[in-house]
């Protein structure tokens, strides 16, 4: 296990009827603030009203950034810096999903950033200055975003997408009303369990020995989504469900399970591509690649986590090492199936390899999988793992 700090400091409120504390809690920074919702979803759920009273009864004055795009645009985040400067916002209030959580986060930043924001702040990858406070209101288990410090923001002109990490960007409370999620479509609840795994599994399959502890506790998580995903597709408001897997999602990556490990996400670098290519969703993209990417890189050196990963989280038993092995992935495929992801690229829209190529230069241009994903992926390796798909 490698040295590492762990200070996440973002206040988190989990549970039902917690909204009330809403009103105290942006009173600790101000009386203006900058709402920031997607498409509408919280309007039809009834929170947008339940906040709009809370705001009232607390004399806020509030400005909206309404209309957030799932893949969160560098206009949005233009015009939401401009409506913070404009109005002398004091807090930034995302109610939503990992796209809303993440569009705040960069427009908190870039209230206090001048120029060109897609290249003085996103190329830049990293943020060092201030940011506003963050207060979220998580509606989707997904991201994680709830309790990092990273948002990713994309440029459809350019077609990239790209993360940026700041510790000024971690929200300072969270709220997590596991009922906010049971309008959440089984389609968009199957993917953000999927981006939910994706993060256990990226961490997991990683070269940096000694680390049973991060190891342990993924398994434990990845069983966990595995159990309550089924249920809370079933039973769309099952507590239960929806609980663990909001608490799974803010674990899975909030440094608890990735901290004291270095390496690479190799799933989400190929992934990013997608998105930034067709617009598609993260937790299908991911669910799709990472069965493609498991059996690319089984080998003798691999073989061993592999197997772990089959006996430890599908009960795999009986069989000889690299059967057991592939057995495992067979599930993980299967288990995407049966949860209805569509598990094959043509399946989202793409039906030609003709940016293969550009999005396989682009995954190791923009990402360090060359030299330091758990097995190192080269141009070749990633467009040979597209075409899998
Ligand atoms: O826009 P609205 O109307 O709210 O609808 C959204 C959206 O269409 C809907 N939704 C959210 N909550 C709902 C709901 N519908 C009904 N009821 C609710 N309670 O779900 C759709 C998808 O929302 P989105 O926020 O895009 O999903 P997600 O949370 O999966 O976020 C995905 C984004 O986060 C980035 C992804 O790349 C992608 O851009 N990521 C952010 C990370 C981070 N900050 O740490 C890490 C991740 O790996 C990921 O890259
Ligand atoms: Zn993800």
């Amino acid at each position: 296990m490698e040295n590492f700090d762990f200070h996440v400091t973002t206040d988190i409120r989990f549970g039902y009827d917690r909204l009330d504390e809403l009103p105290q809690v942006l009173n600790t920074f101000g009386k203006n603030v900058l709402l920031v919702y997607g498409g509408g979803s919280i309007k039809k759920s009834g929170l947008y009203d339940k906040l709009y009273e809370l705001f009232n009864q607390n004399d806020n004055h509030v400005v909206e950034l309404a209309g957030v795009d799932p893949n969160p645009r560098i206009e949005t985040v233009q015009k939401g810096a401009q409506l913070c400067k404009e109005n002398a916002v004091d807090v930034v209030l995302p109610v939503g999903g990992g796209s809303v959580i993440d569009c705040s986060k960069a427009v908190a930043a870039c209230r206090f950033v001048s120029g060109n924001l897609w290249e003085n702040f996103v190329l830049k990858r990293s943020y060092n200055g201030p940011a506003l406070p963050i207060v979220t209101v998580l509606t989707l288990a997904a991201t994680g975003s709830e309790m990092n410090g990273t948002c990713v923001i994309s440029n459809m002109d350019a077609q990239i997408k790209l993360g940026v990490h700041g510790t000024s960007l971690l929200p300072k409370v969270s709220f997590l009303d596991p009922t906010n999620t049971y309008s959440v479509s089984s389609y968009q609840t199957a993917a953000g369990s999927a981006d939910i795994l994706s993060h256990l599994m990226e961490n997991y399959f990683n070269a940096t020995p000694g680390t049973e502890v991060q190891d342990e506790i993924a398994e434990g998580l990845m069983k966990t989504v595995i159990k309550y995903l089924p249920l809370a597709l079933k039973e769309p408001d099952n507590y239960t469900a929806r609980a663990n897997l909001m608490w799974a999602s803010t674990l899975a990556l909030n440094g608890l399970v990735g901290k004291g490990k270095s390496g690479s996400w190799s799933c989400h670098a190929m992934e990013h591509e997608l998105s930034a290519f067709y617009d598609i969703t993260h937790g299908v993209g991911l669910a799709i690649l990472t069965p493609r990417w498991m059996a690319h890189i089984l080998d003798d050196d691999t073989l061993p986590k592999f197997q772990r990963f089959a006996e430890e989280i599908w009960d795999v038993k009986g069989e000889e090492a690299k059967r057991t092995a592939e057995i495992g992935i067979q599930k993980l495929y299967d288990f995407f199936v049966s949860c209805g992801i569509p598990m094959t690229l043509p399946e989202v829209g793409i039906q030609t390899e003709e940016n293969f190529e550009e999005m396989g230069q682009r995954a190791v241009a923009h990402s360090s999988i060359s030299n330091q994903g758990f097995v190192p992926l080269h141009e070749e390796d990633v467009v040979s793992i597209y075409r899998a798909c």
